[in-house]
């Protein structure tokens, strides 16, 4: 039996990967029925009790199935971490993807009943810190969200070579089968892929956000420190640039740039950013999920 399905008990080495207001429990259902493990930001869920019943409800309808499904679960500055993680403990939550921040306790816990831990990681000494998790995702160049610097073609043998036995999944730029396939070539066991779900049927973002996505090519993608304060890849945009001159005009910083001109009564909003990476190269269409999962791993 291969690590990934011993370790995520998944038919198909493939995680749909975690992605902040975009994720939802009816993609993850789907990704199970495909046989791929579905994951899910805890923070996409407008309160405890509405986690509190979708991890119940993803608990049962992962029985007899050949997917499975993770929680991502941040760690520093989330005020939610402790009672996200409590909610997680109860419904026994099979993997549990971190990033950002010391995992130690959070490993020790979900461990504690059986659970699997993985690490967003975006480079070795990175990853040395959080060994004691089941697994690793490796973050590499182009991927969407905080991506990494290191080009998957170095990342991962470097990890593999590091950490011969841990479970590794590769992210970052995959939106075709070659690609998928080039991830397990480099020594990963399994691949993890956001930006190409983004505009299926089942993601319940504003059109718009679809458009772009269909619309934008790899250049297009930039970084911007104004979302959250930690770099993260976004479609380049009018919006952007005012967004970013307005800040640059009140002397204010680009970190929580929307925080900060939101204080100052200005009118900015996180939603009319497009976070995706630069796989949006490949998404040409609007699909469903079960299409793009099939379109890679099949
Ligand atoms: C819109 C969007 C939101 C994301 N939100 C999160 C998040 O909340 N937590 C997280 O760990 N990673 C997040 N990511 C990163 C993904 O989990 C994953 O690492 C990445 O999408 C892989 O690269 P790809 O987009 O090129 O496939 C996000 C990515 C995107 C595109």
């Amino acid at each position: 039996m291969s690590r990934t399905s011993e370790i995520l008990s998944i038919k198909y080495p493939l995680m749909m990967a975690p992605m902040f207001l975009v994720s939802n429990v009816q993609m993850l259902k789907i990704a199970m029925d495909e046989g791929v493990l579905g994951a899910i930001p805890s923070l996409n869920f407008l309160n405890d009790d509405a986690l509190d019943r979708a991890l119940f409800e993803l608990k049962t309808y992962s029985i007899n199935k050949h997917g499975s499904f993770a929680v991502n679960l941040i760690i520093k500055n989330n005020k939610k971490y402790e009672t996200h993680l409590s909610l997680i403990v109860k419904h026994k939550v099979p993997i549990v993807i971190t990033s950002l921040g010391d995992p130690s306790e959070l490993i020790e816990k979900v461990q504690g009943y059986g659970g699997k831990v993985l690490c967003d990681v975006t480079n070795v000494k990175h990853a040395e810190k959080a060994k004691l998790a089941d697994g690793f995702v490796a973050v590499g160049q182009g991927a969407g969200g905080h991506a990494g610097p290191i080009s998957l073609q170095v990342l991962l043998p470097a990890l593999r070579r590091a950490f011969p036995n841990k479970l590794i999944l590769g992210a970052g730029g995959v939106a075709t089968k070659a690609a998928y396939k080039s991830v397990i070539a480099l020594g990963a066991d399994g691949v993890s892929a956001g930006t190409v779900f983004i505009a299926t049927k089942e993601s319940e973002v504003d059109q718009a956000y679809k458009d772009a996505i269909i619309k934008a090519k790899a250049s297009d993608i930039t970084l911007t420190k104004i979302l959250s304060g930690t770099p993260s890849t976004v479609i380049r945009s009018g919006y952007l640039e005012t967004l970013e001159q307005q800040l640059k005009d009140q002397k204010l910083s680009l970190e929580r740039g929307i925080e900060l001109l939101n204080n100052k009564g200005i009118d900015a909003d996180y939603k009319r950013l497009f976070v995706a990476g630069q796989a949006v190269e490949f998404v040409d269409g609007e699909s469903s999920v079960s299409e793009v999962i099939k379109s890679l791993v099949l």
